[in-house]
């Protein structure tokens, strides 16, 4: 599931070096499912062919309004009432220079005068260019009509000389889309709401370069963050070491230890409103971490390693819970449902999801999963085998379903 399907997205190119990354952007977007649709300025077409820009989107692409293919309809209109969420990427100096004075000489200026969807402003220029007051004025005013402006990154430019001015990469460009798209859709069921979402298998150093972990990947808990962030939710997302891609709009922590890990987690508690603990954390650490690296034993003697308990951070958490609703998880082997019961009331959570990871396609690294909700003083609920993004939009909304009850 994702956002962006089959939402009417608009992009707006000018004519600026950057004009090619928005070829990229526009892959991206369309893999998360939208339809785009692009208007170039005559000068984007010096940079970039629209040829480029059709293929990708399998849509005419616009960079006239005068000649008019379907009498039925005038172009920017008929695109601007289209449009869902407006992206002007790059934006030039003379395009934001436009935009602030609500010009409309071409199409691109005429579109985006015309649509009443959220503008999305994404500047790339010359740091000299950006610096200029005349470019400061313009941007603070389309800042002040509600536009919003992606602040350009620092770095080496195209004229050999660094500063800022540069258009941030194509995924950061989505990640801040899709944060601004998400927090205007406000009848969300998680909108305006913290969920923190844990993830991953935390490692505990044996010396500098073995550890204890287990066979987490981090799936379940990345797409619980993501089905979260599609509810509408602002997402935190402590992770354990995952070879796994951030979803888009979610805010990663990096944790690697479960000390680490609960360090995390309590610094983000008070301000959070649902806490889903889908972290593999160990139980156990070896109680000392060796300086170097630990040598092979004289005449093979066997090496002990000394394990000591971590902290229990779900119980720890209980002891500090105000409004929280804390979903934790039970990965077991045998005797799932009594072992999770036992989980559930030992540590005042409001939910556990139960997992029998011995089973097919369930539980660790998979793309399944198969699991039992538990809930104080309510019967189990079993899911059948499905997707864990599916897993995970279930768990949220049962979640949500319980608290309304309450
Ligand atoms: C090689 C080259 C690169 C340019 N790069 C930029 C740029 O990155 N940002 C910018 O604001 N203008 C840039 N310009 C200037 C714009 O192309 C120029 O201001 C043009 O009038 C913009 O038209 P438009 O806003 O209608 O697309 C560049 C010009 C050239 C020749």
């Amino acid at each position: 599931m994702s956002i962006w399907k089959h939402r009417h997205v608009t992009v707006v190119v000018s004519g600026g070096i950057a004009s090619y990354k928005a070829a990229m952007l526009i892959r991206l977007l369309m893999k998360q499912g939208a339809t785009v649709r692009v208007v170039m300025t005559v000068h984007a077409t010096e940079f970039v062919t629209p040829l480029t820009f059709q293929t990708l989107t399998q849509q005419p692409v616009v960079t006239d309004e005068f000649t008019m293919t379907d009498p039925q309809h005038v172009v920017h209109v008929e695109l601007a009432d289209w449009t869902e969420l407006m992206l002007v990427v790059p934006a030039t100096a003379n395009l934001i220079a436009k935009m602030a004075q609500g010009l409309a000489d071409d199409v691109a200026t005429t579109t985006i005068l015309a649509t009443t969807a959220p503008k999305l402003v994404v500047p790339a220029m010359n740091s000299h260019m950006f610096a200029n007051p005349a470019t400061q004025r313009n941007l603070a005013q389309l800042t002040a009509d509600g536009v919003r402006v992606l602040d350009p990154a620092t770095g080496m430019l195209a004229e050999g000389y660094a500063g800022k001015g540069r258009m941030p990469e194509p995924d950061e460009i989505l990640n801040w889309a899709t944060t601004v798209f998400l927090a205007q859709q406000t009848d969300l069921p998680l909108h305006g709401e913290r969920v923190l979402v844990t993830a991953g298998g935390t490692r505990e150093p044996i010396d500098p370069v073995r550890y204890i972990s287990n066979r987490s990947s981090g799936k379940m808990g990345y797409a619980i963050a993501e089905a979260a962030r599609n509810l509408g939710a602002t997402v935190t997302l402590i992770s354990a070491p995952s070879a796994l891609a951030t979803p888009a709009g979610v805010t990663r922590i990096d944790v690697t230890t479960a000390q680490d890990l609960l360090t995390a987690v309590e610094a983000e508690f008070k301000t959070t409103d649902m806490l889903v603990m889908a972290a593999a954390v160990s139980d156990y650490r070896p109680a000392t971490t060796a300086m170097q690296k630990i040598k092979k034993q004289a005449d093979h003697e066997p090496l002990t390693l000394h394990l000591t308990e971590t902290a229990d951070i779900l119980k720890t958490l209980a002891t500090v819970k105000q409004h929280q609703f804390v979903i934790g998880f039970a990965a077991e082997t045998q005797a799932l449902l009594a072992n999770a019961n036992r989980k559930l009331a030992a540590k005042k959570l409001d939910m556990i999801v139960a997992n029998d990871v011995s089973k097919p396609g369930v539980g660790f690294n998979g793309d399944t999963n198969q699991v039992t909700m538990l809930r104080p003083e309510h019967e189990p609920v079993t899911t059948p085998l499905l997707s864990k993004a599916a897993v995970a939009e279930q768990i949220l909304l049962t979640a949500l379903q319980t608290r309304e009850e309450e």
